[in-house]
């Protein structure tokens, strides 16, 4: 039986993998399953939580007892996810979201020329959500929690991350072709704001979620609302 140490809290969560568009047939995107963050979403719900879970391009069902949003793009995950936690207790940014999207869309199929030659694609910046909400709080005391997806010097690239996004909480985890994106199980390291780091060992993203919520629950504003 799950302690509903979560009850009468409202929780942000953010899944899956954003979709900029190219043209009508294309888009850039990544590898993002969604697993991750419906683990999150879901344990939150068993916990007591009453749970928004922003999700993007996942295909999953809807968890039983969660209000789901779906999203496409990085812009459009941006306003569900600032509009949800405008009353929002925590906000978990578990979403890989694309840092750039293409800066022009085209409106008809890009054709390939007679020259033999290949298009250039200009991009811009996304905005950077999780910097924004750990900044600009909506609600004082709120918790915000991200992740962040590593390839290489996983541990040291965390810990600057952390600084950089102004975050209470980072789940510093491992990627590759097949490495976590996609995957049942995951290993992390949680990183925190006041300089403690917490292991997480390879197993199911179901673990990880409930060690996440954890470490959330003595940092929420008390009491609960
Ligand atoms: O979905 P799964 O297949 O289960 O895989 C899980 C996962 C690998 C996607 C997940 O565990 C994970 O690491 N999610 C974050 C992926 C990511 O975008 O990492 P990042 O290091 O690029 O970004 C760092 C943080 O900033 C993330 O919390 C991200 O949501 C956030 N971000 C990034 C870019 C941006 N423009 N705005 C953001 O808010």
């Amino acid at each position: 039986v799950t302690a509903p140490d979560l009850a009468g809290r409202h929780v942000v969560v953010s899944a899956g993998g954003t979709r900029e568009p190219l043209d009508p047939v294309r888009y850039l995107g990544n590898r993002s399953s969604g697993k991750q963050g419906y683990a999150l979403a879901k344990a939150a719900a068993a916990r007591g939580a009453r749970v928004t879970l922003v999700e993007a391009n996942t295909g999953l069902p809807d968890p039983a007892g969660v209000d789901v949003v779906r999203v496409g793009t990085a812009v459009q995950l941006r306003e569900a996810v600032l509009k949800a936690a405008a009353d929002a207790d925590a906000v978990v940014m578990a979403a890989a979201v694309a840092d750039f999207r293409p800066a022009a869309y085209a409106t008809g199929k890009i054709k390939k020329t007679d020259d033999g030659g290949a298009p250039t694609i200009e991009l811009v910046r996304n905005p950077d959500i999780l910097a924004e909400i750990s900044a600009d709080r909506a609600v004082p005391g709120q918790v915000v929690v991200g992740f962040a997806a590593e390839t290489d010097d996983v541990l040291a690239h965390g810990r600057q991350k952390l600084r950089r996004k102004g975050c209470d909480l980072l789940v510093v985890n491992e990627v590759g072709e097949r490495k976590t994106f996609g995957s049942e199980e995951n290993e992390a390291v949680v990183l925190s704001a006041d300089g403690t780091e917490t292991p997480v060992p390879y197993g199911p993203k179901e673990a990880l979620a409930e060690t996440v919520w954890d470490l959330v629950l003595p940092r929420l504003r008390t009491p609960a609302v």
